[in-house]
């Protein structure tokens, strides 16, 4: 594949560091390959940075940081924006580059474009909207408030699953408030991250705000970002494991820390449920990026009333979902990004049948070879089987059989996680009991799509801390500051 060919702007695909404005090679020389994950074959080689490459850029991201927290928030606004209509105008590209290194559908990695400039364009809005307080004072000489102010420079280490709309929602609310950052992008998925630095450089961010230091040696680089005093903040997504590891090695430098780590979503159908509803929001929660997504449901309760007719209805419907690569024509599922990936699919599915599970569709690798593998249905799900407590990241789905509501929550509750939870039900009066008794940052009743730029993103428990998005999404690049005045 010449990535090239495929786009109009080929400048959009960079292979430097991308720090205090400029493409830079690795010190070292060295690079590292991004392949497409259908074929293989390598399409890009990246520098490879190490560690000095990574100080240089905080030093970078410390200088800048003052000057643009100094300008005022419409006019970092303002570059915002211009950075948000050259995403949109460079979507076609944008989402092009994200196929061919991460292998979701070409539809997909396009809504990915959306849904990730859609973090651009409302953080410029959110920007002008950071305010303090004046309080109530208890001192009749004295003025109390508060002041709102940018914590300075933070990291950011981000996913491949979604390549370019995990940035945005990191980035945006943090240079939208006056902050700088150093980002270290997925080793698979860097050139999503880098096209975004080049537009983001048209646009007039300046050299130093935003840095971008891809790396093979994520220890080495996430080290850095723990231990260095200058680095006042640390935002992070991926697996509950590492975010620990990043949470322990912050400590002695007390960073405010986000973490959007893993989930194991519960699907919840009750037998009061609308079925297509039920069945549409199954297969938009379950199969999103071959259910490679930490809101992907993992566990499907179905009340026993229904269970038997949504099974049929669900399997029917995933038996038709087109596999193969994402740049063919209404493909709906790509590969699993890698080996390691596509054998805990594999483990996941050989553990359910071993454990008396029955596979109504797919249950193997797909015939395209590779890491691509069948889109699943399987019935007869038991809370022995891995799938209960452990995260697929895969597209199968196991059908676990309840009777009551308070089993439908118990079971809902009974992980470490707390990321997403989904159900679906026509009783009003139960999409309030339910919605409040799940153990989950993100209760959605009725529905499996509702990521957006709005609604405060995150989990609770070993899901992580600090919400994305919305409103409250700049609060995490803040600093309160209580200033008071006496001698009035
Ligand atoms: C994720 O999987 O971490 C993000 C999913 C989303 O933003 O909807």
């Amino acid at each position: 594949m010449d990535l090239h060919s495929l786009v109009k702007d080929s400048s959009l695909i960079q292979s430097g560091a991308y720090i205090n404005g400029a493409f830079v090679p690795a010190k070292s020389g060295a690079t590292f390959d991004v392949t497409n994950p259908v074929t293989n074959e390598v399409i890009a080689k990246v520098a490879d940075c190490d560690a000095s490459m990574m100080e240089e850029a905080v030093t970078a991201a410390h200088a800048a940081q003052p000057a643009w927290a100094a300008k005022t928030a419409k006019e970092r606004a303002n570059i915002l924006k211009k950075w948000y209509d050259l995403c949109m105008e460079n979507a076609d590209d944008l989402a092009i580059i994200l196929t061919a290194e991460m292998g979701k559908p070409l539809a997909e990695a396009k809504g990915e474009i959306g849904y990730g400039s859609s973090f651009i364009e409302w953080f410029a809005e959110q920007a002008k909207r950071v305010m303090g307080d004046v309080l109530e004072s208890p001192f009749a000489d004295k003025k109390f408030m508060t002041l709102r102010q940018p914590v300075g420079v933070f990291a950011a280490i981000t996913p491949w699953n979604f390549p370019n709309a995990m940035i945005t929602r990191k980035v945006a609310p943090g240079i939208a408030v006056g902050c700088a950052c150093v980002l270290k992008p997925a080793e698979q998925t860097p050139l999503s991250a880098l096209a975004l630095a080049e537009l983001a450089h048209r646009a007039g961010i300046p050299a130093g705000i935003i840095n971008i230091i891809p790396g093979m040696d994520a220890p080495a680089l996430g080290d850095v970002m723990c231990r260095d005093e200058r680095i006042r903040k640390i935002t992070f997504t991926g697996s509950t494991e590492v975010g620990r590891i990043l949470m322990r090695q912050s400590a002695d430098t007390i960073k405010k820390i986000s973490l959007e780590l893993g989930g194991n979503a519960p699907l919840i159908v009750f037998d009061d449920a609308d079925l297509d509803e039920a069945v549409e929001g199954a297969i938009a929660s379950k199969y999103r990026n071959a259910g490679q997504t930490c809101v992907c449901a993992n566990r499907v309760f179905v009340q026993a009333g229904i269970y038997d007719k949504f099974a049929a209805a669900l399997t029917a419907k995933v038996a038709e979902m087109k596999v193969g690569d994402g740049f063919d024509d209404g493909v709906v599922q790509g590969p699993i990004i890698d080996q390691q990936g596509f054998e805990k699919v594999e483990r996941h599915v050989a553990d359910a049948v071993a454990k008396g599970g029955t596979i109504l569709t797919g249950g193997k690798p797909h015939e395209m070879g590779g890491t691509f593998f069948e889109p699943t249905v399987i019935t007869g799900a038991q809370k022995e089987m891995q799938v209960y407590s452990e995260e697929t990241f895969g597209p199968v789905a196991a059908l676990f059989k309840f009777e009551t509501e308070e089993e439908a929550i118990t079971l809902a509750n009974d992980t470490i996680f707390g990321l997403a939870a989904y159900y679906f039900t026509k009783d009003v009066g139960r999409v309030f009991r339910v919605g409040e008794a799940l153990e989950y940052g993100m209760a959605i009743a009725n529905t499996g799509a509702y990521s957006s730029e709005v609604g405060p993103f995150g989990g609770v428990k070993a899901s992580g801390l600090g919400r994305e998005g919305s409103i409250y999404g700049v609060d995490e690049f803040l600093e309160m500051k209580l200033m008071v005045v006496g001698g009035i």
